[in-house]
């Protein structure tokens, strides 16, 4: 949620610190600080709004220092603004923080008795003045910290400046991720290694429960009893590759485009392209002792498990469980010993597909994650990791992530499938030489870009759209319409067409796009006669379909998109790229923020 960074260096660390938050900045852009300590004075810069203003306020009124904390914001406590951006003061301690202070009325009601003043709205501010009173109490730095912790509720990472000592940070995590960079003389935190990637690959997390004294000499770290402890020392995978836009507008156009190499890549991952054939998966389970799979994701990862629902049924006779990881958490759902848990995240950090993970583990089941960012909390705390190798996805729509994780979910199901005994060894071959030509259909259809962009034009004049679909364009139904309603501010609904005169054709009149995401499939024919309930009350019609399908429908529609006709088993992951770019286009013609949109962040490491 919010983009934490912290620099222990022999240079002046603001230039360099701001410049690493804008590789957090797709966490949260509410507002932006920095806070550095020079000659034993504790001084800060923080700005409202975009890092760029920030950046102007430096500019104007620079600040020295080599050492220092920064922090780029997405609001939970306190409404955006200058005076509630982090670095948070009280006497001689700064601190930038990430998560959700449960219980900080009680402290700060507690604090307040002791005579310590608020000059924010926000928990953060909270513990500055505990660790403050605990150095006050005659404390190390170390010690007030520690004994601050044990007085918090909920979820942190923290990163700790003091005024009397200018070679070290106290860096602290519950829950969102921290990690510490290794330099040269040098130390360096962050919220994730991308942020650290300039300054160095290797890299420590810290896990739930852990402190950590961090000098320019190393690091120190302590687990919640505060005792030492070591923790894995690693080389970060994928951060040499800096996401940058290269020649494209936004992020978001730039994953699009990278789609039909970064599914290649995944899809090589998992499949033997010669042969026709799998990867070994080694698995810690094999398929045909289990009875369910109980999945769990929230978002666009949900959408791609809801996809997946229908293929482990179909083709693996699997039967899947799934539900949003925010219902999933709080559902008790019985897990049988032949049940395994498959959760699915993009950053592997959100925290209600995390706690979700953690229900399952008190059921002690198997569990598996398919996830983008492979040093991820979800990543280390499940059994089995089955990676989509898009690279680092820095536009807060989901783009790419989505379609490697169908591009996952469609050969975990091949997988099953074959263990299970539900396909013919001929048919799981036509399946896996069908699943190795997506990239080729992705590449074809990117080339729709001026027809979608001109279609964009005509939608962005609407305040609602409805997106139906049937059987998997369900799932892709409801991913355009979370695709358009999140990036150009359009309120959107996808609904399975089925449902469609169970209410919502209520809502269907010349000011509503029906957009109908419909391959020539078996079931082509009932989503016709939708669209023709829709025409005959005047609705709208995008139709998303193949040539079959164009030649099919007499329907007078607002436009066709024809997209190759794609064998019915992958075209979820080829219809996702006309609908994500229907979004694009359409948000670059309401001119709204399409990397950051307004109120959302990358990833939601809070509840
Ligand atoms: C997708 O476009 C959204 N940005 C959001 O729904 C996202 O998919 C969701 O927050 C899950 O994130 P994760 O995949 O990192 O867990």
């Amino acid at each position: 949620m919010c983009g934490i960074l912290g620099i222990v260096g022999n240079v002046d660390v603001a230039p360099l610190i701001v410049d690493a938050l804008k590789r957090l900045e797709y966490r949260g852009y509410d507002s932006a600080g920095v806070a550095t300590l020079s000659n034993g004075t504790l001084d800060r810069r923080r700005a409202e709004g975009k890092l760029v203003n920030l950046q102007r306020k430096l500019q104007g009124a620079p600040l020295g220092g080599h050492i220092g904390i920064g922090h780029t914001r997405w609001a939970t406590h306190g409404v955006p603004s200058e005076t509630n951006a982090h670095p948070h003061f009280s006497a001689g301690v700064a601190v930038v923080h990430n998560g959700i202070i449960e219980n900080f009325a009680e402290l700060r009601e507690d604090l307040k008795r002791d005579g310590y003043g608020f000059a924010s709205q926000t928990d953060t501010e909270v513990v500055a003045h505990l660790v403050a009173r605990e150095l006050g109490s005659g404390k190390t730095a170390l010690e007030a910290v520690q004994a601050a912790l044990k007085r918090l509720q909920g979820a942190f990472a923290f990163a700790i400046l003091f005024k009397d000592d200018p070679d070290l940070i106290i860096a602290a995590r519950n829950g969102p991720p921290l990690a510490i960079g290794h330099g040269k003389g040098e130390m360096y935190l962050g919220s994730d290694a991308i942020a650290l990637a300039p300054f160095t690959d290797i890299i420590t997390y810290l896990e739930d429960g852990d402190s950590a004294a961090v000098r320019r000499a190393g690091m120190q770290i302590y687990d919640v009893d505060g005792n030492p402890v070591e923790r894995r020392c690693q080389r970060s995978i994928g951060t040499g590759y800096l996401a940058e836009k290269g020649n494209h507008r936004h992020f978001m156009e730039k994953e699009i485009h990278e789609q039909p190499e970064v599914i290649s890549r995944t899809l090589s991952h998992y499949l033997d392209f010669a042969n026709d054939a799998l990867r070994p998966l080694n698995l810690p389970l094999d398929f045909a002792g289990i009875d369910r799979i109980a999945l769990s994701a929230c978002g666009t990862a949900y959408l791609a498990g809801l996809v997946g629902k229908y293929w482990f049924e179909r083709y693996a006779r699997l039967p899947v469980d799934i539900d949003v990881a925010s219902e999933f958490r709080y559902r008790e759902m019985p897990l049988s010993r032949n049940s395994m848990a498959l959760l699915i995240s993009q950053s592997g950090e959100t925290a209600d597909t995390l706690a979700s993970l953690r229900c399952c583990r008190t059921q002690g089941v198997p569990i598996g994650a398919i996830v983008n960012v492979q040093e991820s909390t979800i990543a280390r705390e499940s059994d089995v990791t089955l990676p989509t190798l898009a690279g680092p996805e820095i536009g807060v729509a989901s783009t790419k992530a989505f379609t490697c994780q169908l591009a996952v979910l469609a050969s975990l199901v091949l997988h099953a499938a074959i263990q299970r005994r539900t396909l013919t060894p001929d048919k799981a071959r036509d399946l896996i030489r069908t699943l190795s030509e997506v990239p080729r259909y992705a590449s074809e259809v990117l080339k729709l870009d001026c027809k979608i962009e001109k279609l964009a034009r005509t939608l962005a004049n609407y305040k609602h759209v409805l997106y139906l679909g049937r059987d998997t364009n369900f799932p892709l139904a409801m991913e355009g319409a979370l695709k358009l309603k999140e990036i150009s501010y359009i309120h959107a609904e996808g609904y399975a067409a089925g449902e469609l005169k169970h209410g919502p054709i209520a809502l269907i009149d010349e000011n509503m796009p029906v957009i109908v995401i419909a391959p020539h499939d078996r079931i082509f024919e009932k989503t016709v006669s939708n669209m023709q309930e829709v025409a005959a009350r005047g609705g709208k019609i995008i139709l998303i379909t193949d040539e079959k399908g164009a030649a099919r429908t007499t329907i007078p529609t607002l436009e066709t998109i024809m997209l190759p006709d794609v064998p019915e088993f992958i075209a979820p992951i080829v219809y996702a790229l006309p609908i994500q770019m229907l979004a694009y286009f359409t948000a670059v013609h309401t001119g709204s923020d399409i990397d950051q949109p307004r109120n959302l962040a990358k990833s939601v490491t809070v509840e």
